[in-house]
């Protein structure tokens, strides 16, 4: 589970980007993020990485606080999720295969379970005949689908994204919709964030929740179950 109790960033120069957020979100949940520009939604996904920590309040994953958490267990808070932005952030010298086994390395994975882990999960989205291109001979959607494997790889608890249609057409951000959908199915929560008004109108039937200035100011249950 995921909690926002009273959470307020302001960063150094001022800017007060989160005011009081309270949320929570229970396991297995697809949840939309949906804001104008400037509105806090990346600084709400930072603080769930550790990237930023609140001024005030707490955020609290799966049992780590975010607030009194040593730098030292940050890795670990990591491993529980996986992250997908908006711009990919593929390594571009490694083929899909070697970005996608990178992530397993650098947890400690065995060899043979790399081996066996990394062309199943890019079947499952897709890219098998594309394992060994490199990131620049792929397409929006299709560099978008290896980011999604690559953050899917260690099976995390849950799945953030970060405006992961942002950079891709409407057709592959669908396709790309679909994925998520399928894997929220099978269990992982997914929390992803957009200002793509007509994908959210879409897919209403998750959890939507708006945030203006800092604050939520509307959270629709959705209907799917
Ligand atoms: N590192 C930072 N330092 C200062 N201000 C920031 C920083 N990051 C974001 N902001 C500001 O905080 C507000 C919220 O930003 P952000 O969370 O990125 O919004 P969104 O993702 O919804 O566009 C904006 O006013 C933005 O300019
Ligand atoms: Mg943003």
């Amino acid at each position: 589970m995921i909690e926002f109790t009273d959470v307020v960033k302001i960063y150094d120069n001022g800017t007060k980007a989160l005011r009081g957020i309270n949320l929570k979100i229970e396991d297995g949940e697809f949840v939309f993020i949906r804001g104008a520009s400037g509105a806090g939604k990346s600084t709400l996904v930072k603080l769930l990485m550790h990237e930023e920590v609140p001024t005030n309040g707490d955020v609290n994953i799966n049992g780590f606080s975010v607030a009194k958490m040593r730098h030292k267990d940050v890795p670990y808070l990591r491993r529980t999720m996986g992250v997908v932005f908006q711009d990919f952030r593929l390594i571009p010298q490694m083929t899909v295969y070697d970005n996608v086994a990178f992530a397993m390395r650098v947890i400690g994975a065995k060899h043979q379970e790399i081996r066996r882990r990394v062309p199943y999960i890019l079947s499952l989205v897709g890219l098998a005949k594309k394992a060994h291109n490199l990131p620049e001979e792929l397409s929006g959607g299709e560099q978008q689908r290896a980011s999604l494997a690559r953050a899917l790889v260690n099976a995390p608890a849950f799945l953030i994204a970060d405006e992961p249609t942002g950079n891709i057409d409407p057709d592959m951000s669908v396709e790309i919709m679909e994925l998520f959908d399928e894997i929220n199915r099978q269990g992982t929560t997914i929390i992803m964030v957009t200002h793509d008004a007509t994908l959210v109108e879409r897919y209403s039937y998750h959890r939507v929740i708006t945030i203006e200035a800092g604050e939520i100011v509307e959270d629709l249950p959705g209907s799917s179950v």
